[in-house]
């Protein structure tokens, strides 16, 4: 007997997303499949692995991630790769790979320490500099040939500055988190070849042999905080009871999540600007308040593309029977494009309210720095719009090869006015 059913679309292949989000496939799974097995085979050197559940609709993705009784963040870590099985204590140490109550301590510890009225005391820093950059990349684009890549000019600056100054890490050393994050987040891309190990296959970022130099850069970092504290995270963090390792592994947590989910949410909020004319005018002309217009360009360009948990029990997920043990991974781009909950998803609509978007996650694991880098991006565009005129697209931006980071490596654009 042949399966009636059609085939369902491979959404795992990370060189997928180098052509942008493959919103067909995403549809095919919510409308036919909308709780898909996935296979995990070798791709780009690295392993092939025992294959995942993908979870598509809006709804699922909102129930998965409540539920960390039944969907665990602890059992096989967040990512869809398997953590070698000797690095999983380690990396069960971050917050965001545990579970209630565990999980509930830290969140706590580090919650105290990245109040909104702390992020919110960087909002001048973050307009000043804002300014400076966008006019800086204004300028060389009218001396140069009229345009400029955002990226290189702008935003991975911007948020790196913007995450040294929250962290309390020295500007000078911004090239430093800027390179770990990228052999953690980038290492699906060409750009950012592997590490390999002795048998010659690729090293695992985020095991710790990878990380002994982030983290002696945090407990020197941490030390100096206690004999000259500052308004900062780390001197927070520096003063709170963590055990062992707790410190180092926030530093690393905060290092990755604070820094390319922000370089992502950045150009890709200017880039579907660049390419939504209307709408770009519609928002110079005051139609739309920047907040809300920045939750639609999360939701069309979220930042995050999956999240993986484990199932710890037997149990049947939208008709699916899923074993325990089995991988079960949300996909946060399809869930903002449901149409059960989006009125015409695919159309930009910088007023949409409301605007149920999952682009920050939701459940105990919710971002953590959700007021940060929504605070970062209204301030970008409020400042694009004084000192930018009217911008499009010179080019097709690059895009990074990732199945995990909505990533763009470059963003080139011109002023035609
Ligand atoms: C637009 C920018 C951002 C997006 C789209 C984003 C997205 C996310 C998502 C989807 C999660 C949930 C992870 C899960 O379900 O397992 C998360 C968690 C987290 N994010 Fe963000 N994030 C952003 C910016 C930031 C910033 C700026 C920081 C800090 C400076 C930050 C710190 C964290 C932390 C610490 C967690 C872990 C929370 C926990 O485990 O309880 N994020 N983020």
């Amino acid at each position: 007997m042949t399966d009636p059913r059609p085939p369902v679309p491979d959404v795992f292949d990370p060189r997928l997303y180098a052509r942008g989000i493959p919103h067909d496939a995403y549809r095919e799974l919510r409308d036919r499949h909308p709780v898909a097995w996935q296979e995990e085979y070798e791709v780009l050197g690295w392993p092939a692995g025992p294959g995942f559940w993908a979870v598509s609709r809006h709804s699922d993705v909102v129930r998965v991630l409540k539920d960390a009784r039944r969907y665990s963040s602890f059992l096989g870590a967040t990512q869809i790769r398997d953590p070698d099985p000797a690095d999983l204590p380690f990396i069960r140490r971050m917050m965001l790979n545990q579970d209630p109550p565990a999980h509930g301590r830290l969140r706590r510890l580090v919650g105290r320490a990245f109040t909104p009225a702390r992020t919110d005391r960087f909002a001048g820093a973050a307009e000043g500099r804002a300014r400076e950059l966008l006019t800086a990349a204004r300028a060389a684009a009218r001396d140069g040939d009229g345009t400029v890549d955002a990226v290189r000019a702008v935003t991975d600056e911007y948020a790196l500055l913007n995450l040294t100054d929250l962290l309390g890490v020295p500007r000078s050393d911004r090239h430093l988190l800027l390179a770990w994050t990228e052999r953690v987040i980038a290492y699906q891309d060409p750009d950012e070849p592997p590490v390999l190990g002795p048998d010659g296959t690729p090293v695992n970022p985020r095991s710790p042999a990878m990380l002994q130099e982030m983290f002696g850069y945090a407990r020197d970092l941490a030390a100096h905080k206690r004999d000259h504290p500052g308004d900062d995270v780390i001197t927070s963090l520096a003063h709170a009871d963590l055990a062992d390792g707790e410190l180092e592994m926030f530093f690393f947590l905060l290092t990755v999540a604070g820094n390319d989910t922000v370089r992502s949410a950045a150009p890709g909020g200017l880039h579907v600007l660049a390419t939504h004319p209307e709408e770009q005018r519609a928002l110079r002309a005051g139609r739309y308040g920047p907040a809300g217009a920045v939750e639609e360009l999360l939701r069309v360009h979220p930042p995050v593309l999956h999240f993986r948990r484990t199932a710890a029990e037997d149990h049947v997920l939208r008709g699916q029977r899923v074993r325990r043990g089995d991988k079960v991974v949300v996909l946060h781009a399809s869930a903002n494009h449901d149409e059960r909950v989006f009125t015409d998803p695919h159309r930009l609509d910088l007023g949409r309210s409301p605007n149920p978007h999952v682009s920050f996650g939701d459940g105990p694991h919710v971002c953590l720095g959700a007021h940060f880098a929504r605070l970062q991006l209204r301030i970008l565009h409020e400042e694009v719009l004084r000192v930018w005129p009217p911008y499009e697209p010179a080019a097709p931006p690059r895009r990074l090869v990732s199945h995990f980071i909505n990533g763009l490596k470059s963003l080139p654009l011109r002023f035609p006015g």
